[in-house]
């Protein structure tokens, strides 16, 4: 779908594809009857992500908040949204103060809506100059029950609701009143995010689809002697061809010994004859992430070590990817791949049985630790590690929730081995792990990912039709 019916004015504000208007203001109304639901007449203040100076004149590249462009669609800066829930007769409102049209300005930096050309395209009730908002704001929080705002997010954003409020209190004597009230608004919307909708859904298998065919074409590129960097650039390359404006997050381009650091992102290291290569990256397309892993040998055979442990971590990874289906708990999938990975330390002797028992006792006393040390996924949105509660809030011990259609997450177990007395020798320096993205449907799953080669023939194949 096309964003909100804009026109692209090249160079100027993002024009993104996730969502139109009526998705949109059909989110604000959803949230806006929750709050009229606890408390008639309340008001919510959601600003956008500040511009993030970098060095000297230039700043990163802007991204919106995910919570702020959840509900707007509305990807320039310096912008707050501002909802009023329905309170008797009076009807909910949406609001949005903006940055003003500005002739020089837009020279420089690009097409700015202007608060009348946001209103109509988004589908705003009102909107207003951003440099409006303290004025306004007085009006607004006059006589209303509740205030709902990220707290505690924003440092800048807590000074001005105190502000706004000092104000109102200045006027009691006149009869208004501040809001007595003040609650946290972002798990409302995160509890909403955490269920992805039909276009959510189609633009996160766009964002799959990209990024698998990254990885196939990584997977071709590469030959021993290469460098990380050089492997890392065709997947930006193929990232940015088909659309996406960033990666989701730093790509990990990781040779040989660097796979079993987990956070690895200097991908600087020449990848030798012999190795195989971790890669974990996925593309953002229009705010939404992909976030896929695959490990591959460099020369395109997996040696028998590497192929051993690559098997077990596949396995891992099916039975954690069975468990993925409405109904079943979130914490299953990690109890799947955790079994399989544990009883595979014992038969491959990178754990001896006689030293920690059975599979059982290296679950309960998690010497699994030693070589898979991070949980088995996470939800998956807007942001890589996405909003949304993983436990059941409402029920007394807090378990674990079940899933439900709509949720996406990732799946995502691995194994690494750093040299270590009792360790056999041949699995040294091997860090394997199998990432993919997962959509809970009504009956099963979907992986979103499936484009990306995946198991030792699928991967030697795709290797061998190297250019
Ligand atoms: N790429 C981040 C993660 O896998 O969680
Ligand atoms: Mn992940
Ligand atoms: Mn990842």
């Amino acid at each position: 779908m096309s964003g909100a019916g804009t026109p692209d004015h090249g160079g100027g504000a993002a024009d993104h594809g996730g969502g139109d208007a009526a998705d949109w203001s059909a989110r604000r109304a959803r949230l806006m009857a929750q709050m009229a639901q606890v408390a008639p007449g309340a008001v919510a203040v959601l600003a956008t992500a500040p511009v993030v100076p970098r060095n000297g004149d230039s700043d990163y590249p802007y991204r919106h908040d995910s919570a702020f462009y959840y509900l707007t669609g509305f990807t320039e800066p310096d912008s707050v949204l501002v909802l009023v829930a329905a309170r008797g007769a009076a009807p909910a409102r949406a609001i949005l103060f903006c940055r003003d049209k500005h002739a020089e300005r837009e020279i420089w930096d690009g097409y700015r809506h202007g608060p009348d050309g946001a209103r109509m395209a988004y589908g705003f009730d009102a909107a207003y100059s951003i440099d409006e908002l303290d004025a306004e704001m007085a009006g607004l929080l006059a006589n209303v029950p509740a205030l709902y705002y990220a707290l505690g997010h924003s440092a800048a954003l807590d000074a001005q609701v105190k502000r706004w409020l000092d104000q109102l209190r200045r006027q009691s004597r006149g009869g208004i009143e501040a809001p007595a009230t003040a609650r946290d608004l972002l798990p409302l919307i995160d509890e909403m995010r955490l269920f992805k909708d039909g276009a959510e859904q189609a633009l996160m298998q766009r964002a799959a689809t990209i990024s698998a065919l990254a990885h196939t074409r990584a997977m071709r590129a590469s030959r021993p002697g290469l460098y990380e960097y050089e492997i890392e650039a065709e997947l930006l390359y193929e990232f940015r061809r088909h659309g996406a404006q960033f990666p989701a997050y730093p790509p990990i381009v990781a040779g040989g010994a660097n796979a079993c650091v987990l956070h690895y992102q200097q991908n600087r290291a020449r990848v030798l004859d012999g190795e195989l290569v971790l890669i974990d990256a996925g593309c953002e397309l229009d705010g939404y992430a992909a976030d896929i892993t695959r490990t591959y040998p460099v020369n395109g055979r997996y040696s028998a070590p590497q192929r051993t442990l690559y098997e077990l971590v596949l396995a891992a990874q099916q039975a954690a990817l069975a468990a993925v289906r409405p109904g079943a708990r979130y914490a299953g999938i990690h109890e799947a791949a955790v079994r399989v990975l544990a009883q595979g330390m014992l038969d491959t002797g990178l754990l001896q049985a006689h030293v920690v028992g059975n599979v059982d006792d290296v679950i309960a006393e998690q010497r699994y630790l030693q070589f898979y040390m991070h949980g088995t996924g996470h939800w998956l949105g807007m942001d890589v590690h996405d909003v949304g509660q993983y436990r059941d809030l409402a029920t007394p011990c807090k378990p674990s929730r079940p899933l439900q259609p709509g949720m996406v997450l990732t799946v995502e177990p691995g194994i690494y081995v750093r040299p270590a007395a009792g360790v056999p020798e041949q699995y040294w320096n091997i860090g394997i792990r199998i990432e993919d993205d997962v959509l809970v449907g009504a009956a099963g799953h979907t992986v979103l990912s499936a484009a990306a080669p995946k198991t030792v023939a699928e991967i030697e194949q795709c290797m061998r039709a190297a250019p």
